[in-house]
């Protein structure tokens, strides 16, 4: 880009009007929307031309192409060539706004105009078209380099203007050449990295809390989008000279790959936040930050006023926590490959190219289309955010933090029910009714009824000695400014391994223990540390290694080594951190199998050989987490969710009050019946999950036809069959239908096999079923219509077992 240099120009501008000259010029403000309607309306108008003007006007653009001609460019006869300003920018001159035609003479090599687009002649329209287009944009290119005050952006402007130049020229597609390279310049990009930061930072929220940090990253991405970069010397102007020259490469770069293409679309337009990454993130976030800020305050984009409340009160925060991301050396958001869906379901990325319109900026009077951010009441302070002090100098510390299986609980409760409520086949307010009948814990299924029944579950004793406050739970690191409690934990906490853990030595404990990239959660009761697991995080890898797990002996098996492994689990999600391992000796493996560990590892080995440390011996054991389990309550959870079953059972039953006869056939040789035979079960809503559904599956309407008719045919002949041959008759019998609502007969049930109505065993039944139902429902016991029916029942199962429609099993 050196060899680039800006000439001046007197001409006014070349070939028309380009912009609204009325007003003052800006270059920095062409790509704005008004001033971009005004270039499209500009580019319209062009190719509404006749044919004729448009190669008028392209041809002042072109070099003649009469054969040994070497005239490289239309020089206006009407226009004094010889300049007295040898600066001055003769081509420009010679594109005056004088109208040509094609007749007219080029003054340098006296060929008509109808030469210098003799190339053109077969041209299909788009290609006009297309060089129509970049006409526009010169000459929205020259106003810029004429109005330009800032050197290198003069210089940017004036390039790209004679890169179209010459384009048009060589009817060629411009391509940026040189020392700028293409893009992506950065991996991640900053759009990448954003994405990466909500999910490593928010994913573990529920699902709304979650939404409202993405539309603020949304929001962040779509004003970097707009943002109009500080001009290198501007910069370094206000002290910033630390990166000058990378920060000018940028600059370069974003006028030529994202600014100028706004307005000149001859160019290839790329998003800001897609083709940069950290490094110009760093250089501008402060301004940026601040710009922002400034903008939603001033109600640059007409935000209503209780919205932007939100997003002001929200937004510093959000601001905040990402630039310490910026800062910080090891962040996990500028990982290539991070890769991590967030807590409760996958959301779409921030991508760049969304438009705020849509979401954030309503025009003024233009009420209604807030997104979903906003209708959300809950304060942005409950976000559960873990409590990770952070040093000046970015680095992560992490002091006493202590855990509460509440917060957990909080931050779960609603996105576990809004997703549950959502699936299956029971509505909500049948769920709301049922929960609000369990009244007493006491009455709940499953284990644990009190917590010191031998059927209560491990964790109950220790999840109540929490609430009770008789136990904490805190994560403690060794660092720099460590507090004394800090210290006596840690050097407990190690006592309490050495002790459990006797084969490890002692000082390779203490080191690890002491180790500033190795964390412990212990376990307090009494002040004292009666257990622990230290832990080291691989963010980067996405997993984290348990270094050591123990209690103090006297306080083992009561429940401690589950509840703390819980926590652990509790604490990784909220970091959105899934995986565990660890090697286990012979004598743990079972405490790791039933904290959900198994053999089977799901990180990728590449990902943490080398890296953990390997004991012989041992094996290497691993534990997914599940970021939807609020692991400190699941045993809780599960025993409600017994209870909500059997509530709904109940209330299925008082549902269904008809009291049917029962089976008799069992009393006159059948020994197997199909379950959907029994008298009342469909009306119950069951449905086959076992063999039978499968085998109903495999039968067709064709393999069942010869069976069913024959199985009939066979009723149909029986000396019982007679009350059933004929549907009943309303007029000898007028109350019949009064009682019996799904009336059947062998007769309807003839013709529907016959007619291959039946698809599978059960309708089949169901149907068959009814006539002896029915039949015993009307009449009563003494009657012969009802010992015909209980005789042809049994005739019915066993013809069906002949058969083979009854499963042996
Ligand atoms: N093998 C098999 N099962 C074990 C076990 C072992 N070594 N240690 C505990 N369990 C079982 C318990 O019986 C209990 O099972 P249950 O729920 O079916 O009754 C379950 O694991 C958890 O019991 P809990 O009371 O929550 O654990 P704890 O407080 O006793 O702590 C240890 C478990 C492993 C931390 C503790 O026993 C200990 O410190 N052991 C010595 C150190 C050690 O081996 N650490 C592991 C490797 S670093």
């Amino acid at each position: 880009m050196s060899e680039i240099s800006p000439r001046k120009s007197t001409s006014g501008i070349p070939g028309g009007k380009a912009m609204d000259n009325s007003k003052p010029f800006i270059p920095s403000e062409l790509a704005r929307p008004a001033n971009l309607q005004k270039i499209q309306q500009r580019k319209l108008q062009v190719k509404n031309y006749p044919r004729t003007k448009k190669l008028e006007k392209i041809g002042v653009y072109s070099s003649c192409k009469d054969e040994n001609c070497k005239c490289n460019g239309w020089k206006n006869p009407n226009i004094n060539n010889m300049s007295s300003n040898p600066g001055e920018d003769r081509q420009n001159q010679q594109i005056s706004t004088a109208p040509v035609t094609l007749q007219d003479v080029c003054h340098a090599c006296n060929h008509p105009l109808s030469n210098h687009v003799k190339h053109l002649d077969t041209a299909k329209e788009d290609e006009i078209n297309r060089l129509l287009s970049m006409i526009v944009d010169v000459e929205n290119l020259v106003i810029c380099v004429q109005k330009e005050e800032d050197t290198d952006t003069k210089q940017v402007y004036f390039y790209l203007y004679r890169l179209l130049r010459k384009c048009i020229l060589q009817t060629s597609r411009p391509v940026i050449e040189g020392p700028l390279g293409s893009p992506p310049f950065s991996q991640p990009s900053i759009n990448k990295a954003v994405t990466n930061f909500i999910i490593y930072k928010f994913g573990h929220l529920p699902q709304k809390e979650f939404q409202i940090m993405h539309e603020l990253a949304k929001t962040f991405i779509y004003c970097l989008n707009q943002e109009t970069l500080e001009a290198p010397t501007a910069r370094s102007a206000r002290g910033q000279t630390d990166d000058f020259n990378e920060y000018k490469m940028n600059y370069t770069r974003w006028l030529c790959y994202c600014r100028v293409p706004k307005f000149c679309e001859s160019l290839v337009h790329h998003a800001t936040v897609d083709v940069f990454g950290r490094l110009l993130l760093k250089s501008i976030f402060p301004l940026l930050r601040r710009r922002i800020l400034d903008d939603f305050r001033s109600d640059k984009f007409h935000v209503p006023p209780d919205k932007r409340t939100l997003i002001l009160s929200h937004f510093p925060k959000f601001l905040s926590m990402l630039e310490e991301e910026l800062n910080a050396s090891n962040s996990p958001i500028w990982d290539v490959d991070f890769s991590q869906m967030p807590a409760h379901m996958p959301l779409p990325s921030p991508r760049s190219n969304d438009s705020l319109s849509d979401m954030f900026i309503t025009s003024p009077g233009t009420p209604g289309s807030f997104p979903s951010l906003f209708s959300i009441t809950s304060p942005i302070g409950s976000l559960q955010t873990p409590n990770i002090a952070v040093t000046p100098g970015g680095k992560r510390r992490a002091d006493s933090i202590i855990l509460s299986s509440e917060d957990s609980k909080r931050a779960r409760s609603s996105a576990l029910s809004d997703t549950e409520h959502s699936q299956g086949d029971i509505s909500l307010e049948v769920i709301n009714e049922v929960v609000n009948m369990i009244t007493d814990p006491a009455q709940m299924l499953g284990p644990e009824t009190t917590h010191l029944s031998s059927q209560s579950a491990r964790d109950e004793a220790a999840r109540q000695e929490e609430r009770q406050g008789l136990i904490e739970f805190h994560v403690v690191a060794n660092c720099a400014d460590a507090s004394r409690q800090i210290l006596t934990w840690l050097v407990e906490i190690q006592n309490v391994f050495a002790r459990q853990l006797p084969r490890m030595p002692r000082d390779y404990i203490a080191r690890l223990v002491f180790d500033t990239r190795h964390r412990t959660l212990a376990l307090v009761k009494e002040g004292r540390v009666i257990g622990g697991i230290c832990f080291r995080m691989f963010p980067t890898q996405r997993f984290t290694e348990i270094v050591f797990c123990a209690v103090t002996s006297n306080e083992q098996v009561k429940g401690y080594g589950t509840h703390l492994m819980n926590h652990l689990k509790e604490y990784h999600i909220k970091q959105s951190m899934y995986h565990f391992l660890t090697y286990a000796d012979e004598y743990a493996i079972g405490y790791f199998k039933k904290q959900g560990f198994s053999k089977e590892i799901k990180v990728q080995r590449s990902g943490y050989v080398g890296y953990i440390k390997d004991y012989e011996g041992a094996t290497l054991m691993g534990c997914e987490l599940n970021p939807r389990i609020p692991y400190t309550e699941f045993s809780n959870i599960i025993r409600k969710q017994k209870e909500i079953v059997k509530k709904l059972i109940e209330k299925k039953q008082q549902q269904i009050s008809q009291v049917m006869p029962g089976l008799t056939c069992f009393k006159d040789g059948v020994r197997l019946i199909p379950i959907e035979s029994i008298p009342g079960i469909m009306n119950t809503g069951w449905k086959s999950n076992n063999e039978n559904s499968r085998k109903e599956i495999v039968d067709s309407v064709d393999s069942l036809f010869t069976p069913l008719k024959a199985i009939v045919q066979s009723m149909r002949s029986h000396s019982s069959a007679w009350p059933f041959l004929e549907p009943v008759k309303k007029s000898e019998v007028p109350n019949y239908y009064d009682i019996i609502k799904s009336p059947m007969d062998l007769k309807t049930l003839n013709e529907q096999v016959r007619s291959k109505q039946y698809s599978s065993r059960a309708q089949f039944v169901t149907d068959a079923q009814k006539i002896f139902d029915n039949c015993r429902t009307f009449n009563p016991p003494e009657s012969d219509y009802f010992k015909c029916a209980t005789t042809m029942e049994n005739f019915f199962y066993n013809k069906l077992r002949d058969h083979g429609l009854v499963d042996s099993r």
